[in-house]
């Protein structure tokens, strides 16, 4: 085993942010996807990435090139042995989680942690599929990776001290400040900033205030770097829809997801990902608000 390197598994978003800002800070970062394509197309994405830090003076070039080398691929997940830590970023489905960690656990030695960047499975259940239980922990990054500096760490019932020593080390080194959580529906941060968004999201479907009205309070009198409904639509409506849902269920009523929501999802008005929910997108940005949505809430 590899004291300085760690594997991802899932190279979408978080998967391909993970493995910039490990590289960045020094670790050997081997990548696997199920699909090929991805793979390549992380690389790129990193290597995007990297060079965009360097024009803005951030990063030499030097650097950058060094985070590069440091980046490898494998097509099988046979390759993973010698990572001492692997950070599981693929899609959020349960299902998909447990059938790869039975698949990790007969690949990897007991001394292996195994770490899930999950936002709302439990870590206990995840670990339930492999033979170490105990090297088995949340590590939950936030969006964008490179950017956000706090990184929740959730033990789950039977991760031992020893998994959650080395894995706050891991954030440590890469410059992250870890959150402590226990294996909670939602964690901490989720937890925290569901239900506001689902407040803002009630506020406008019960004709209280306008969506841009809510969005700008949040900034200019809550001081947030932006509102919750333009945040709920780069988050994606239906992932807000999902994560409020678990909540539900395991925290009560007081999480049930605003009508309002529920209509959107069901409309297909999911935000950024397709260009409509609470505002037009385009190119990662919102335009202006949804005009057709207002028109709706004023006939209701
Ligand atoms: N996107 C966010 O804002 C965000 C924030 C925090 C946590 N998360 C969590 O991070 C995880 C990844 O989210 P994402 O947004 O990066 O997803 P994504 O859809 O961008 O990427 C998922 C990747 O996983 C790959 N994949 C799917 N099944 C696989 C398998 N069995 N084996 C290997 N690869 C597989 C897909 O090909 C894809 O490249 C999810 O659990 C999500 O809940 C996402």
């Amino acid at each position: 085993m590899i004291e300085n390197k760690i594997a991802v598994i899932g190279t979408g978003t978080m998967g391909c942010g993970i493995a910039q800002i490990a590289a960045q800070n020094g670790f050997q970062v081997v990548l696997y996807d199920s699909d090929p394509e991805k793979i390549q197309g992380g690389l790129v994405t990193i290597k995007k990435n990297l060079e965009r830090l360097v024009s803005k003076g951030e990063l030499s070039q030097e650097s950058a090139r060094a985070s590069i080398s440091r980046i490898s691929h494998i097509d099988t997940l046979e390759g993973l042995q010698d990572s001492f830590l692997i950070i599981e970023a693929i899609i959020e489905d349960r299902e998909e989680k447990n059938k790869l960690f039975k698949q990790l656990s007969t690949h990897c030695g007991g001394q292996t942690i195994l770490a899930s960047n999950t936002s709302s499975i439990p870590i206990t259940e995840i670990a339930s599929n492999t033979s170490h239980p105990e090297n088995v922990i949340g590590l939950h990054f936030m969006n964008p990776v490179p950017l956000m500096h706090g990184v929740e760490i959730i033990r789950g019932l039977k991760t031992s001290e020893d998994t959650y020593y080395k894995t706050q080390k891991f954030v440590r080194n890469l410059l992250k400040e870890p959150i402590y959580s226990s294996d909670r529906a939602g964690f901490v941060i989720n937890r925290m900033l569901m239900p506001f968004i689902n407040e803002a999201i009630t506020i406008v479907g019960e004709g209280t205030s306008t969506i841009e009205d809510v969005d700008k309070g949040a900034m200019h009198c809550l001081n947030h770097s932006m509102g919750p409904l333009v945040l709920s639509d780069l988050i994606g409506n239906d992932t807000t829809h999902h994560i409020l849902s678990v909540l539900e269920n395991e925290l009560g009523e007081r999480f049930k997801p605003a009508p309002l929501l529920t209509r959107m999802v069901e409309a297909g008005l999911y935000g950024n990902k397709c260009g409509v929910g609470f505002y037009l997108w385009k190119q990662n940005k919102p335009q202006k608000v949804n005009h057709d949505l207002e028109r709706y809430l004023k006939m209701e």
